[in-house]
């Protein structure tokens, strides 16, 4: 039990790594946290500083919840116990402690996660996104669209009760971060990925 205790809180404090402010930061970009929609994910920096510091946000958020999924399924045996890892990356994320609790939307942190748990389950996890992102130009939209298919693709891959009922919390939390952008998106102003909000 100090093992899978552990894990769950080194993996909350990987998950609280804001790569965000941290890759701003490091080039000298605005503080995401200032700018744009405020939130400190890739979709964010991507739109106040552009494609560089975007995709190493992304790299650096999918990275970190890939790291604790993996781990998490390396070293322990237990179902439950590598998903309350993976899960707490996740909330890592979304309640940082390097930022006073607050944090990102998650989006990144959970498709890591999931690559981490379950490699093909993550793939298309990924794979509606960017497709859905693609066709449709809302990261957000794209990020709505994928994770509530999450509990689906779980079912269709046949995985337990247990990965599934973690894919409808890790879904459920993406989605309430996700409130003010379903409002936009429903309003028809939510600005479109790469473009100035
Ligand atoms: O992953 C976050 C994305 O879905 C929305 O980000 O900055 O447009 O609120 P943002």
């Amino acid at each position: 039990p100090w093992l899978i205790g552990f894990l769950i809180f080194s993996s909350y404090l990987l998950g609280s790594i804001p790569f965000g402010v941290v890759v701003s930061r490091l080039l000298g970009a605005v503080d995401p946290r200032t700018a744009g929609s405020r939130n400190v994910g890739f979709t964010n920096v991507l739109r106040v500083s552009g494609k560089k510091a975007g995709i190493l946000t992304l790299l650096g958020d999918i990275g970190k919840g890939w790291l604790a999924g993996w781990v998490g399924t390396m070293l322990l045996q237990e179902e439950s116990a590598i998903l309350w890892v993976a899960l707490a990356s996740v909330i890592g994320h979304l309640h940082s402690v390097f930022l006073g609790f607050k944090g990102g939307k998650g989006v990144a942190t959970a498709l890591g996660a999931a690559l981490g748990v379950a490699p093909w389950i993550g793939l298309t996890l990924m794979g509606l996104w960017v497709g859905a992102v693609f066709l449709w130009k809302y990261s957000s939209g794209g990020a709505l669209f994928a994770f509530a298919m999450f509990p689906i693709v779980a079912l269709l891959f046949h995985r337990s009760w247990t990965f599934i009922g973690f894919t409808c919390v890790v879904s459920l939390l993406i989605w309430v971060r996700h409130k003010d952008n379903l409002v936009r998106l429903w309003s028809g102003t939510e600005s479109r990925i790469g473009q100035a909000s």
